[in-house]
């Protein structure tokens, strides 16, 4: 089984548990989508400037190695939640590939102390298959007990599903 996790992150958050989610699972690629703008280490002139430029301007800079999505049996993403949502720049990346068929599942880092998964982060993406999804709140703290277990949960569903996939496929 050939797994891409595909992801991005403005403050590192989610490429840390990016990293953590590709140790455990065998045969993974990882594509970072870069973000280029720079933006301020304070806080507030940091969200100001990225929900200007995604939400109304549409002009966050990034770098994008595209890939061939059918080499793929899975597809894992990965990104912060901005305004609540997945940021509209990298969604309009997913959308240039077909991911309807697809078994995808995804992982978020936030800011808040919400501990719920909201699915229409992905309702946007057609995909049929979303097989496991996992948000923690950051700095990712993935030592805390009740943490780790959360993430092992959100790999071991992937690994049963993907297992079923290929049962009876
Ligand atoms: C523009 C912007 C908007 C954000 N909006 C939210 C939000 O609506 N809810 C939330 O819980 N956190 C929000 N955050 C916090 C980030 O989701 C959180 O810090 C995340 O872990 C950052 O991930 P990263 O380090 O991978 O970029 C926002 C951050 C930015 C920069």
């Amino acid at each position: 089984m050939k797994t891409l996790i595909i992801y991005t992150t403005l403050t590192g958050h989610t490429k840390v548990l990016a990293n953590a989610i590709k140790g455990k699972l065998e045969e993974v690629d990882i594509n970072e989508v870069k973000i280029n703008t720079r933006v301020s280490k304070y806080k507030l002139f940091r969200i100001f400037k990225i929900v200007f430029l995604d939400f109304i301007l549409n002009k966050i800079s990034y770098t994008h190695q595209k890939f061939d999505e059918t080499e793929y049996d899975l597809i894992i993403i990965g990104f912060p939640i901005w305004r609540g949502e997945m940021p509209i720049f990298f969604k309009n990346i997913l959308l240039q590939y077909n991911l309807s068929e697809k078994a995808v599942a995804f992982f978020c880092t936030h800011g808040s102390k919400e501990k719920s998964i909201h699915s229409q982060y992905l309702s946007y993406l057609k995909t049929n298959n979303l097989i496991a999804t996992y948000c923690c709140q950051s700095p990712i703290k993935v030592n805390p007990p009740e943490e780790k277990e959360r993430l092992r949960k959100f790999i071991l569903q992937i690994e049963s599903k993907m297992d079923n996939l290929f049962k009876y496929s």
